[in-house]
């Protein structure tokens, strides 16, 4: 067994004092994989995703980052330990330049950056093209290439999306994906979370379905693909 390289463990908790929405949620991605994370709308996808990332109250279970309890860390301190997190909204800087929003997702390093942008420039070039104008004035696909290259410019040990492709086309979907499946080839491991559920199970090497802040299935990608239960109730039949 691989010892999984970010796991949330039986994690169970809610927004401030209100009511749980996850509830004994376990969410786990392995060195080198892409796991993604599949559900109804507000079955508590992004939620997990934040209880993960130390934005939420987690009232029990825990979160452990390369075999360490880092349960009780701030999101900061997450990104120090290692944690790259693309929200699902305000996940850019929209007045600000394509290389300044880089430029600020790499605020917590004192290195020499410009090796970073370059492969991220690299592996976006539209980016490179466009990074002095201001984010928000890029297209969709493009604003979330902006914040993907934004959290990969911490060097991240694990990378964090929440639904990356979100209001893109079919075509700028693929081209995200392809994307993504190269940053997880250069072996950082990926958790997304994705409403396209079928285009991201058949990229999955390990996948979770979440229904009302529980596991609701969770196999490879293949096996929930062939799953006649996810199949009838997510994937349309
Ligand atoms: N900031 C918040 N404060 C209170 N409740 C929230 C907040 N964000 C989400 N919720 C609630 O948590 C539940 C799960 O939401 P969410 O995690 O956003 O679902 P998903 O990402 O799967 O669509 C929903 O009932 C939603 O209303
Ligand atoms: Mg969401």
């Amino acid at each position: 067994m691989t010892q999984p390289f970010l796991i949330g463990d039986q994690m169970t908790g809610g927004y401030g004092r209100g009511p749980d929405i996850l509830h004994g949620c376990t969410i786990a991605v392995n060195p080198g994989e892409i796991a993604v994370i599949v559900g109804p709308n507000g079955a508590g996808k992004s939620t997990a995703m934040k209880a993960l990332f130390g934005m939420l109250d987690v009232r029990s279970g825990q979160v452990l980052l390369d075999g360490q309890d880092i349960s009780a860390l701030s999101p900061q301190d997450r990104v120090r330990q290692g944690m790259g997190f693309v929200p699902q909204v305000n996940n850019i800087f929209p007045s600000m330049s394509v290389e300044e929003n880089l430029e600020m997702g790499a605020f917590i390093r004192t290195d020499d950056i410009s090796g970073t942008m370059e492969q991220v420039y690299t592996l976006f070039p539209i980016l490179k093209d466009k990074r002095r104008q201001a984010a928000g004035e890029l297209s969709g696909g493009q604003r979330q290439q902006v914040a993907v290259g934004r959290a990969l410019m911490t060097k991240p040990k694990v990378l964090m999306l929440d639904e990356p492709t979100a209001g893109v086309s079919p075509i700028v979907m693929d081209e995200l994906f392809d994307r993504i499946i190269e940053v997880a080839r250069t072996g950082l491991p990926v958790l997304m979370v994705e409403q396209n559920a079928r285009q991201a199970l058949e990229i999955a090497d390990r996948a979770y379905v979440l229904v009302q802040g529980a596991n609701a299935h969770t196999g490879t990608g293949k096996e929930l693909l062939a799953d006649p239960e996810v199949r009838r109730s997510f994937l349309g039949g």
